[in-house]
């Protein structure tokens, strides 16, 4: 079997990786995520519905000497918590350098042939070309997959690593993990059973567990969206599921795993997450209606996929904005060497996807699926993305772009269009490389200067 095989760096310390994981998780989180802790020690219902270990997160808290001191620690624990809660909703989290150091590795774990510039990419940049085609077959087993010479990547699901395109060496896919703190993975567990409890309980019509991307797996998408078929960004509208994914945007344990995905995209591309930022934001004091599903994550629009066995297509999300990553992430409880592997098409490789961790893909380009879990396992997924139809929305002023060409000149109208035409390589300009992205987390001083070539 043809591997590619994860070897540690000399420097690496796992130790070492193991604080700055839960210091990046944990950062400006720690009161909330006592309060998360505390709202974790209700049993969650219907505990016995799969085999998942959910254990009360209540055993994390240190255990109070007077209930007097308890109740005010609490108090303050709350007050503190809600306003950290506040500044994190308007400014999103924080990222702090020397911790996203410890994160990036020394060399990428893949050089793929691809290069992101010849990916699929409408002219106007925003979006992934839509072809009516990119599908694999209909379901891709590890055997099948090694059969067509695709390469298997081994992958502890924690351990942060990258693929990068071939000369550029710009970031192609992001294997960002997930913290090392066994609470964690309590808090996937977790997840994981009120995903596929919520799904239970919806009674999803077989029209509906039956889709183009997954055959028997209902999937939802919730948040703001704007692209083909509407006329203006809008709320997704899902009718009688609204309840259901508003009750799964606002669990404690969906939500620590939604952070780490937005902490994730914005220490890995922190230009591209911070154009989005900028623009949504514009966009949110525009139309005060729009509500994105979790206020803390710079991401609109979020996707559920209920399983119990998720295993999707091969497939493009062509629009969703080109230039950004999609995070997915995996839940469920499946032997992460037999199945549930993300593969990337163009890249011919087929990655091992460990429960509770997260990776980052540019989703409206590349060609992505899954292969099935055994039988008996449970696979879920969520992912958070944005559409491109959305930063389209805000470049064009709030106007379509037909409404925008009828208002400007023609002189300012065809200035706006050849800004669009270098959209796509202005946007490249965006994506880290290693170097790159260590250089931006160094301290000034020790920031490597290349010496312009002398001949
Ligand atoms: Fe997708």
């Amino acid at each position: 079997m043809a591997r590619v095989l994860i070897a540690s760096a000399p420097e690496f310390d796992l130790g070492e990786l193991i604080r700055t994981a839960l210091a990046l998780d944990c950062e400006e989180l720690d009161e909330s995520e006592s309060l998360l802790a505390e709202d974790a020690q209700a049993p969650a219902q219907g505990a016995s519905a799969m085999p998942l270990t959910a254990q009360g997160a209540g055993a994390v808290l240190p255990p109070a000497a007077h209930a007097g001191e308890e109740k005010l620690q609490s108090r303050k624990n709350l007050r503190r918590s809600s306003k950290r809660k506040r500044e994190k909703a308007e400014q999103g989290r924080k990222v702090r350098p020397e911790a996203a150091l410890k994160y990036i590795p020394k060399a990428p774990i893949l050089e793929s042939v691809a290069e992101i510039v010849h990916l699929p990419v409408t002219s106007c940049g925003y979006q992934g070309l839509n072809e009516g085609k990119g599908h694999l077959e209909e379901t891709y087993t590890v055997e099948e997959l090694l059969k067509l010479g695709f390469t298997e990547i081994e992958w502890d699901g924690v351990t942060p690593q990258v693929i990068v395109a071939g000369q550029a060496e710009k970031f192609m896919i992001v294997m960002s993990g997930r913290p090392l703190d066994p609470t964690y993975q309590e808090c996937q567990a977790r997840a994981a059973q009120k995903i596929l409890q919520a799904g239970e309980a919806a009674g999803f019509l077989p029209e509906e567990l039956d889709h183009p991307r997954a055959s028997n797996s209902a999937a939802l998408n919730h948040g703001i969206f704007h692209g083909q078929g509407t006329p203006h960004p809008l709320n997704l509208s899902n009718g009688c599921r609204t309840q259901l994914l508003e009750e799964l945007c606002s669990d404690p344990d969906v939500c620590r795993m939604a952070e780490f995905a937005d902490a994730s995209f914005k220490t890995w591309s922190p230009e591209v997450y911070e154009e989005i930022q900028r623009k949504l934001e514009k966009l949110y004091a525009r139309d005060p209606s729009l509500s994105k599903p979790f206020p803390f994550s710079v991401y609109p629009c979020t996707a559920f996929n209920f399983g119990p066995q998720v295993c999707c297509k091969g497939h493009r999300d062509s629009s969703n904005y080109a230039i950004s990553w999609c995070a997915i992430q995996a839940l469920g409880q499946f032997n992460p060497r037999r199945g549930g592997h993300l593969v990337i098409k163009e890249l011919k490789v087929f990655i091992q996807f460990p429960a509770g961790s997260t990776i980052l893909i540019p989703s409206a380009l590349l060609t992505h699926g899954n292969t099935p879990v055994e039988d008996g396992e449970v696979r879920l997924s969520f992912t958070q993305f944005c559409p491109g139809g959305l930063i389209r929305w805000v470049d064009n002023n709030f106007q379509t772009q037909a409404r925008m060409q009828q208002r400007l000149s023609k002189k300012a109208f065809l200035d706006k269009m050849k800004l669009k035409e270098m959209r796509w390589e202005r946007g490249l300009e965006k994506i880290y490389m290693l170097d790159r992205l260590k250089n931006k987390y160094m301290p000034p001083e020790e920031v490597l200067v290349t010496a312009p070539c002398a001949c």
